[in-house]
């Protein structure tokens, strides 16, 4: 596959949404189309014939990047919402952000034991997310396959985090 300039399509913000925080943008990567098809078949040919079969995404922004991953890969897709979100029973998993916590969950049933699972994400920063989302697979007994992001903000040490718990791959486009 060619290479791409994923990197020169993101843009940093200074001080959003608060002073002192670097916000990484996005969403220059989605309303492209050439982007947008770099970015979904990027992921989804480096975890090609891995056997996965469900993507799970984090609310908002794992959307975007899951749900065409997904169905590039022919698996279907999990989200993983902020709680009172899905109606019916869920797995529920707290993660520590800078300040207090919150809270992700999915529902019970979207997950079974023979399920492979890949967790993506639009990025990586504290790796709480990430870590609650395969906490969530654990919950639901299915296997953990490995994790995507476009790109990891590298001085959080996330990969470090992660790989406390989950010995699986970690990819990133950037
Ligand atoms: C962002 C991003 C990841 C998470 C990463 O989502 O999309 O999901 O933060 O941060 P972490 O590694 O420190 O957990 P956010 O919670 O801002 O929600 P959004 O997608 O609704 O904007
Ligand atoms: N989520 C957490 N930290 C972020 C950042 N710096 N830019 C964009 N999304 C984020």
């Amino acid at each position: 596959m060619p290479d791409f300039d994923f990197e020169s399509r993101i843009i940093d913000i200074p001080d959003y949404p608060e002073p002192g925080v670097v916000f990484k943008d996005i969403t220059p990567l989605f309303d492209d189309a050439e982007a947008l098809a770099a970015v979904v078949d990027h992921i989804a040919s480096h975890f090609a014939n891995r056997g996965v079969t469900k993507v799970v995404g984090a609310e908002a922004r794992g959307f975007l990047v899951g749900v065409p991953v997904a169905y590039k890969l022919g698996c279907g897709f999990v989200p993983a919402r902020k709680p009172g979100k899905l109606p019916r029973e869920v797995y529920s998993q707290s993660y520590a952000l800078e300040y207090g916590t919150d809270e992700l969950q999915i529902h019970k049933d979207a997950l079974v034991h023979d399920d492979r699972v890949l967790v993506v994400d639009d990025l990586i920063a504290t790796g709480g997310t990430a870590v609650a989302c395969a906490q969530l697979v654990e919950q639901a007994g299915a296997t953990l396959e490995g994790f995507s992001f476009i790109l990891e903000l590298a001085f959080l040490h996330a990969r470090e985090v992660v790989a406390r718990e989950f010995d699986q791959e970690m990819f990133t486009l950037v």
